[in-house]
């Protein structure tokens, strides 16, 4: 079955697919996206991603494109039309397509770009040797909350990180303080058990995994405390690990070169890895 991709109310063959040239979001990254993952046709923490989404675009001032039903309702058919039962969705909203001049366009719709596609799932061995991260200085602009396209700083750590044989970068505040990854949120476990991440501010993207992730651990009963932690902490850490709605949680068992506890991913992570992938095969997830 050929992929089929959804463009300003058309779905089209992903080949046909396109932008227009003066697209905003092409021209300036003036634009905002989710990445929504689905299983066995349904998706996981969608009013969670649609709230984000929404808030996303309030923030820029770019106006909704529909409702939030008639959104759902074209979620649903872009999955049902690529015949996939799990994978990712993707939904970008630019401020639309107007001769480019920087102030917002009057009387502009705002271009709609949906796709969906197959993830491989991550590798048991992946997930038993944990991964590494290298640590990078936070470039990115000052509303990191908002999940703008233009991840260009993102992009550049990322590449960083593969150069250097990691997975992710982990990005360091002016104050030698982690952020989070380039396209994650970081996590530590100290060695009296507290579960450690970044308080949400406009530093960090507040992650739809970690939302549902402080739910589970204080459900099972887990100190969770959201605080800034440096590169040096994570380090001297018990347990590290990264999350987002692509990797779940996933051990980070080396930092910059330094194994991270005894170097294998530790009980409270991989717990927590099973307890959220339930929730996902379940459906349910906060
Ligand atoms: N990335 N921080 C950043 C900078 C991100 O880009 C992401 C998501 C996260 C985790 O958020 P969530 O748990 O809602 O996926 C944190 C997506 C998956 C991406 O860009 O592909």
């Amino acid at each position: 079955m050929s992929r089929v991709a959804y463009v300003n109310g058309q779905y089209l063959p992903f080949r046909a697919a396109g932008v227009h040239v003066e697209d905003r979001g092409f021209q300036f990254a003036d634009g905002v996206y989710e990445v929504v993952y689905f299983h066995q046709g349904r998706l996981i923490d969608e009013t969670g991603h649609l709230d984000r989404l929404e808030r996303s675009l309030r923030e820029l001032s770019i106006a909704e494109p529909m409702s939030r039903r008639a959104l759902q309702a074209v979620m649903r058919e872009i999955i049902r039309r690529n015949v996939i039962a799990s994978g990712i969705l993707y939904i970008q909203i630019t401020r639309g397509v107007a001769r480019r001049d920087h102030p917002f366009p009057v009387g502009v719709a705002p271009g709609v770009v949906m796709t969906v596609r197959r993830i491989k799932p991550t590798s048991a061995a992946t997930v038993a040797a944990g991964v590494a991260v290298v640590s990078t200085p936070d470039i990115r602009w000052k509303r990191c909350d908002i999940k703008s396209v233009s991840l260009l700083p993102n992009v550049l750590m990322k590449q960083t990180a593969k150069q250097a044989g990691a997975y992710e970068a982990w990005m360091v505040d002016e104050r030698g303080f982690v952020t989070e990854g380039a396209s994650t949120n970081a996590w530590i476990v100290t060695a009296d058990g507290e579960l450690v991440t970044r308080e949400t501010s406009s530093a960090i993207l507040n992650g739809i995994t970690r939302i549902a992730l402080i739910a589970l651990a204080r459900q099972a009963g887990v100190r969770v405390v959201e605080r800034p932690f440096t590169i040096a902490e994570a380090q001297a850490a018990k347990e590290a690990f990264l999350s987002s709605t692509t990797s779940y949680v996933l051990p980070v068992t080396r930092i910059d070169g330094h194994p991270v506890g005894d170097g294998k991913p530790g009980p409270l992570t991989l717990n927590l890895r099973q307890s959220y992938e339930s929730t996902v095969v379940r459906g349910v997830a906060a």
